[in-house]
């Protein structure tokens, strides 16, 4: 053993923690796999998307290889099925046609794998070593297994038939919250050294300095994105970077993914039905390509990833970055749809409690919000614990996203929490707003 275990009392406080964590998400993936029947759980219901199957015996060879394994050093469950689930080697479009275990077997799997892991953490020392100080890789395997349980919601969407999902609707608006915010130059600092389960990309805290600039109060609504596209956004190339037209073009797009015309408005499809589109909801199932474009019609850019993570941390009261805008304490109901607790995203207003000290509002949840920013490590990264989980994505390729949506759960989302897709994307369940520079007339003295 080496270095200083933590002391007992906080050791078995986070024991219970981390257990309540692991049960809480597993009672998730149990719920969106245990939704569909065994033809619907092996079918592929998107090229873009895996069968459910795969995601599910995905979450425990991952569980197996890091805790049983790693942590545990223990003997393999099966490790047979490795390459099976291994992201990096099968393509998704593949995935249906591999001969994956059937839901029962991928069940009992996650069960044989999930006893272990009890077992384990019954014993486990946190020591110094870093995959287990203060339970790290439960932490990250706790969030690895939410971040496919929004994939598998993603899936849900894209699955054709009935409603199997069931949610009350988001709140109602309960303040205003519209309009735009000043943020005033300085530095601020960006990322965290702290929080003990943030991943490697969160890594390190470092200062960044940035000019005034204005963000927008709330995510662009549907409103907002309707006369965009009544405007005739879509068919002008004026609004569109060289990149973005050629893909609006070869993929046809016309409207965000799962609207449809409806008499003189839209109407949106969100698990199975169709509802009126509501202009004072955050648009979302939209691209990258498509928020630029919004943007530039609008007079404005998209916020670049230090803007987003300024405007949702920092507290002019102290100069201090929170670490979620409305303070340290994680998230609840009142501060922000997070977690499947709702199946779309809530209207601009609904949750003045989680606004930023500036008054910027739905920052965490309802959508992900695209970011101007393409997906690096922060001045200083080292990958930890694998490449695999961040540093092989490093580069041009991806954009960054930001706030997590009504489908991420409250584990794996965080003021400094880095999402990252290609800009072509919009399965995902993902919105933005706006930002601009700073006008000479408003500059302050
Ligand atoms: C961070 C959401 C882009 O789903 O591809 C899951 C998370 N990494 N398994 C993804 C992840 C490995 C990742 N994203
Ligand atoms: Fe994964």
């Amino acid at each position: 053993m080496t270095g200083a275990s933590t002391p007992r009392a906080g050791a078995e406080q986070l024991r219970s923690r981390i257990a309540a964590e692991l049960e809480r998400t597993r009672a998730r993936t149990a719920l969106l796999t245990d939704a569909v029947d065994e033809t619907d759980l092996v079918r592929q219901h998107s090229p873009l998307m895996s069968p459910l199957v795969w995601d599910l015996a995905h979450v425990g060879n991952q569980e197996e290889l890091w805790l049983v394994r790693d942590v545990g050093g223990r003997e393999p469950v099966r490790r047979d099925i490795d390459d099976l689930y291994d992201a990096f080697k099968q393509p998704r479009r593949d995935r249906p046609s591999l001969p994956l275990l059937p839901p029962r077997e991928a069940r009992a799997y996650l069960r044989t794998v999930r006893d272990k892991v009890l077992d384990l953490l019954d014993r486990v020392a946190f020591t110094d070593r870093p995959l287990v100080a203060d339970g790290f890789a439960f932490g990250m395997i706790v969030q690895h297994e939410q971040q496919h349980d929004e994939t598998m919601l993603a899936t849900h969407q894209l699955r054709a038939g009935p409603a199997v999902l069931h949610a009350p609707p988001p709140p109602e608006p309960r303040a205003r919250a519209g309009g735009e915010v000043l943020v005033p130059a300085g530095e601020f600092t960006m990322g965290t050294d702290t929080d003990p389960w943030a991943l490697d990309n969160e890594r390190p805290a470092h200062r960044v300095h940035l000019p005034a600039y204005v963000i927008d109060a709330a995510p662009v609504t549907n409103g907002r994105y309707r006369e965009f596209i009544a405007d005739g956004g879509y068919d002008d190339p004026r609004w569109w970077s060289p990149a973005g037209w050629r893909h609006r073009r070869e993929a046809g797009l016309s409207a965000p993914m799962h609207w449809r015309r409806d008499g003189d408005g839209w109407a949106y499809r969100r698990f199975g039905r169709w509802a009126p589109v509501r202009d004072d909801e955050p648009v979302v199932h939209v691209c990258y390509h498509e928020a630029q474009a919004f943007a530039a019609w609008a007079g404005k850019r998209l916020p670049t990833e230090a803007e987003w993570e300024k405007a949702a941390r920092w507290d002019p009261a102290t100069g201090r970055s929170r670490r979620y805008p409305w303070g340290d304490d994680d998230p609840t109901a009142e501060h922000a749809n997070l977690g499947q607790r709702h199946l779309w995203p809530a209207p601009v207003g609904a949750y003045p409690a989680g606004a930023s000290p500036l008054g910027v509002h739905q920052l965490i949840g309802d959508v992900w919000e695209w970011t101007s920013t393409t997906f690096r490590g922060h001045p200083g990264f080292t990958a930890f614990p694998y490449r695999e989980y961040s540093e092989v994505f490093f580069g041009d390729d991806y954009q960054v996203l930001r706030g997590g949506s009504f489908g991420t759960d409250r584990a794996a989302c965080r003021g400094t929490f880095r999402n990252w897709d290609y800009p072509i994307r919009r399965q995902i369940f993902s919105g933005f707003r706006c930002a601009r520079d700073v006008r000479p007339e408003e500059a302050q003295p």
